[in-house]
């Protein structure tokens, strides 16, 4: 092996850079050359990359979003995209691949794998929807993210005793919703993966007032309904009125925790060593603080679930 590529693919997250860093260094560590492609698979179709070096990733550790660029790029599903990225990929005597992405992005990686390119997946999703890992890139900041933004609501609600709706990213995975509702103290989480009664919810409201309660958060993961729909349905069935604040992308932003940059780290220098050893159609994962390889196929064949505890966790201490 004497050359590598790298690319971001799919939707930005902190700790990409981290992950970026330890790639590029553990490659150059190992003698290996290794070129950056910008804007995921969109650059490997371009062939738009940079050839990378040990000032390249100089200061980038502690920066959120990815220095390589990043972009959804749906095309990459047809074959005749695939095709081309293997014409750049043999043009420019590339051993192997490194893509570092969420589920969308390890699937065009899993794609060019089964056309017999080598690849390591690197799981970066702040969703946390990936199977096989217990923890992806940028979930720790997001959350720090959230319960940040979050407690400075609690403030202003309390001062009010007002209800907030607080809206959160996760089109099919609440797992932002739930972690970020246990450590707020949220009265709700409202998720995709778990049916919600409002008018239960509207009555744990009701009592909370009853019992001098002064402030109520609802948290809602964006795939489960949108907080607007929710807030009129609150009113109009039990006449609780709400704010509401939808945090979008702030929550993908700033600056990577020290969990994510060790993360990154890891899963960085693990993807270049399992690529030297041979070993490609695997997706680095953290498996009970462990660094493991998880073939691809595993790791699409299932879906991700959450402990149901956590659920439990959310109800019980959300009164
Ligand atoms: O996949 C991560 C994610 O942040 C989702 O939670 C969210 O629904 C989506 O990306 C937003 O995507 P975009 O930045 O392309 O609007």
């Amino acid at each position: 092996m004497k050359r590598i590529g790298i690319l971001t693919s799919g939707g930005d997250c902190p700790g990409m850079n981290a992950a970026i860093r330890a790639v590029v260094r553990e490659a150059l560590d190992k003698g290996l050359e290794i070129c950056g492609f910008k804007r995921g698979f969109a650059g490997l179709i371009d062939n738009d990359f940079l050839k990378m070096d040990i000032t390249s990733v100089g200061g980038i550790l502690q920066r959120g979003g990815t220095i390589l660029l990043t972009a959804r790029y749906q095309k990459f599903k047809q074959t005749e995209a695939q095709r081309i990225a293997l014409e750049n990929i043999e043009r420019n005597r590339l051993d192997a691949l490194v893509v570092i992405g969420g589920d969308g992005s390890l699937c065009g990686a899993y794609a060019l794998d089964k056309l017999g390119v080598s690849t390591i997946g690197i799981p970066a999703s702040i969703d946390n929807d990936i199977y096989g890992t217990d923890m992806a890139l940028g979930v720790d900041t997001a959350l720090n993210n959230i319960v940040e933004v979050v407690d400075k609501i609690k403030v202003t609600a309390t001062s009010h005793e007002r209800t907030f709706i607080i809206e959160v990213m996760g089109r099919g995975s609440g797992y932002l919703a739930l972690i970020s509702a246990i450590t707020t103290g949220a009265e709700a989480a409202i998720i995709p993966e778990v049916s919600y009664d409002l008018e239960k919810i509207a009555a744990r409201i009701k009592e909370g007032y009853r019992r001098g309660k002064t402030n109520n958060l609802i948290i809602v993961a964006e795939g489960a309904g949108t907080s607007f729909e929710i807030s009129r349905r609150l009113e109009k069935m039990a006449g609780i009125q709400s704010k509401i604040t939808v945090l979008g992308h702030l929550q993908r932003g700033g600056s990577p925790t020290c969990f994510d940059r060790l993360l990154g780290s890891r899963f960085g220098t693990s993807a270049v060593e399992a690529l030297v050893e041979g070993t490609s159609g695997k997706m680095v994962a953290l498996v009970n603080r462990e660094i493991k390889l998880m073939d691809y196929k595993e790791v699409f064949a299932k879906k991700k679930v959450f402990s149901k505890k956590l659920v439990q966790l959310a109800e019980l201490l959300g009164r």
